[in-house]
């Protein structure tokens, strides 16, 4: 674990008040083996971790929504054959920086490998914002593969991504999922996931590609009062939402092998998808790079999925990184 960890309560204890139920203090303490004070040290650790606890006198205490925590025997065992032996390594871990930053500073090797973490204290989303993330709440899952021949092959593999997290989505019973160009996964107009790739290495070389992606589940309270953008999460749209581990699993199984022929395949076969999930599509948009701002109408992606926006000066390419696009008012 990095020293970036958190100040996590016992995983017994988290484990304990899973169940969303009311647990009294006094339960708790004999459970842990410690004192009712200790108890309450704890607990206090909770909220910070974006977590609602409900304390009520004479009922004890109850984790709101009650907790799914990852585990990887259960992933490995929901995931397909095939693609759990194409995985050379997937782990759990409890509390991280950043799940991409992670995988950016693991050991060079070359399989496929994945991580996911319950926490991460400074999650990171595109154009350095940062992407929070509370505890056991939500899906911050990061990959990474190796390359020998530069990034030339892998041009539009983010746009590839989002394409299968909807295809996983629309599994797990989510309908009308849209992607805005170039990383956002939407749900009615509002921010469901985002996909961050970064790089380490020669990008002309020997490289590591790392593909990162926050999907929410929950609507904590915590992301309420911190996101500055409209977003939904999975318990907001469908009444029976899977549990975490499931969506871990049809996740991987969708993103593994994409990742494994990518370099083959390339962003080609993901187009005519891509362009069907396409939110902007033939609507009047604003392009921002730094202070830059262009307008025109969204003409889809080219076979590289770079954008086609048709300004007053004609149909221009350009290129994803540091950008954003948003309808235009
Ligand atoms: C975006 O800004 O839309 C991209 C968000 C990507 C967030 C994920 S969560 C897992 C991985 N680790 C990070 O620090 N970021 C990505």
């Amino acid at each position: 674990m990095s020293n970036d960890s958190a100040d996590l309560p016992p995983l017994a204890l988290l484990q304990l008040l899973s169940d969303g139920k009311n647990h009294s203090g006094q339960e708790l303490a004999n459970a842990l083996n410690v004192s009712r004070t200790a108890i309450w040290k704890q607990l206090a650790k909770l909220e910070p971790l974006g977590l609602e606890l409900l304390s009520q006198s004479g009922r004890g205490y109850c984790l709101v929504g009650g907790l799914e925590l990852l585990d990887e025997v259960l992933i490995r065992k929901q995931m397909n054959v095939s693609v759990s032996e194409s995985l050379s390594s997937l782990n759990v871990i409890t509390s991280i920086d950043s799940t991409n930053a992670y995988l950016m500073r693991r050991e060079p090797g070359s399989g496929i490998i994945a991580c996911f973490a319950e926490y991460q204290t400074a999650g990171r989303g595109r154009r350095g914002r940062q992407w929070i993330s509370p505890f056991a709440s939500n899906i911050y899952l990061s990959l990474r593969l190796s390359t020998n021949s530069g990034l030339g092959a892998f041009e539009g593999m983010s746009l590839a991504v989002g394409v299968v997290v909807a295809k996983t989505l629309n599994e797990l019973g989510v309908s009308d999922v849209q992607l805005k160009w170039p990383n956002d996964v939407l749900w009615s107009g509002k921010k469901l996931g985002g996909i961050l790739i970064e790089v380490v290495g020669d990008p002309s070389g020997v490289c590591h590609l790392v593909v990162g992606l926050g999907l929410n589940l929950r609507s904590a309270k915590s992301m309420v009062q911190a996101i500055d953008q409209p977003w939904i999460a999975l318990d907001a749209i469908l009444p029976e939402p899977p549990g975490r581990n499931r969506v871990a699993s049809s996740l991987l199984n969708h993103i593994v092998p994409l990742l494994t022929d990518y370099e083959t395949r390339g962003f080609e076969c993901y187009k005519a998808d891509w362009d069907m999930l396409n939110a902007q599509a033939n609507q009047m948009v604003d392009l921002f790079m730094g202070t830059n701002k262009t307008s025109g109408l969204m003409r889809g992606v080219n076979a590289s999925g770079a954008l086609l926006l048709e300004t007053e000066k004609g149909l221009e390419i350009f290129h994803g990184g540091e950008v954003s696009l948003r309808v235009a008012r």
